[in-house]
């Protein structure tokens, strides 16, 4: 049986709950007001990076949200459209409780936390976001994964009539990712349902995105729907439309260019026209967390 409550999406209040949890932490009411005190107030995650964030308004205003559009202003732009409420996620292939879950639902339990984590983008730019959520692995364990399951997929909201640029034929669209199984319950893997202390920014994936921080960013979908656990390797959008460019894995790897551009280096986004480059790291610099997942794979191979 599905695990279900009466209570609906509508009816949670993500800014209040993540609030009040952080009041907890913090044990002074007095420190929401401001996210910067607070955040140091928090108790701090074992896998936040201790850079400063980049501001909220970098964040927002430079995305790659495809489905409003191919360039980096259109989220920002148009994702207003996005109703996120109601919201439900369907969970379903080789799970014990599959269904349709309110999200509500779906982050009843779950404790939320600050993470602030780097994002690294294929085409060389990053942030470092606070993001606010929770591990996946706690939702895949409510369910109920089954042994023969061996990956997890995902898909992004289908809903041309919000997300315009779905009635584009230069995509397939929903989007899909996916990710092992082992990578999808590693403690870094989170559902994100907030950042900087507030709900989740439309452009940056209402109500609700993955983020696997060692990860290319493209791996990190936005706004999903469905979650299934499956036997065998799913096909993922990036990986089928480009299969020499965009590999399955996608973990950053400063060693393996891509084949039109090198991922040696990379500009933070709002260093200024004049911002240094800095080296990219492996695994985006999270290799002590996670280089063990790969021992023994060619990761030139398998990039
Ligand atoms: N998810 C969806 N549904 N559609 C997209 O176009 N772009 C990806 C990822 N998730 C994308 C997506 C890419 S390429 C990146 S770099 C990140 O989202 C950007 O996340 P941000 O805008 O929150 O920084």
């Amino acid at each position: 049986m599905p695990w279900k409550s009466d209570l609906r999406w509508s009816d949670v209040t993500p800014r209040t709950d993540w609030l009040n949890r952080r009041q907890l932490i913090a044990g002074a009411a007095g420190l929401a007001a401001f996210p910067a005190a607070a955040r140091i107030a928090a108790a701090p995650s074992l896998y936040s990076s201790a850079e400063a964030p980049n501001s909220l308004e970098d964040i927002t205003s430079f995305n790659n949200f495809y489905e409003f559009g191919f360039d980096k202003g259109d989220p920002a732009a148009y994702a207003s459209a996005l109703t996120t409420d109601p919201w439900a996620i369907t969970i379903d292939g080789l799970v014990d409780r599959p269904g349709s879950y309110d999200l509500a639902d779906v982050l009843k339990g779950q404790p939320l936390e600050e993470r602030i984590y780097r994002l690294r983008c294929v085409e060389t730019w990053s942030l470092v976001v606070p993001w606010i959520g929770f591990e996946l692995a706690g939702l895949l364990n409510r369910v109920g994964v089954q042994p023969a399951a061996r990956y997890v997929s995902f898909e992004t909201l289908h809903r041309p009539e919000e997300m315009w640029n779905q009635q584009s034929p230069l995509m397939p669209w929903p989007l899909r990712e996916a990710l092992r199984l082992d990578e999808a319950m590693h403690p870094l893997t989170i559902l994100a349902t907030g950042l900087y202390g507030e709900a989740m920014p439309k452009q940056n994936g209402a109500p609700i995105r993955v983020v696997v921080p060692w990860k290319y960013g493209f791996k990190s979908l936005k706004s999903i729907t469905r979650i299934s656990l499956v036997a065998d390797r799913p096909g993922t959008t990036w990986n089928e439309l480009q299969p020499e460019e965009y590999g399955f894995y996608a973990n950053v790897n400063p060693q393996v260019d891509h084949p039109r551009w090198s991922q040696s280096s990379e500009r933070r986004v709002g260093s200024g026209l004049f911002g240094g480059r800095e080296d990219t790291r492996m695994f985006n610099g999270y290799a002590e967390h996670v280089a063990g997942l790969y021992a023994g794979q060619d990761l030139a191979a398998d990039y």
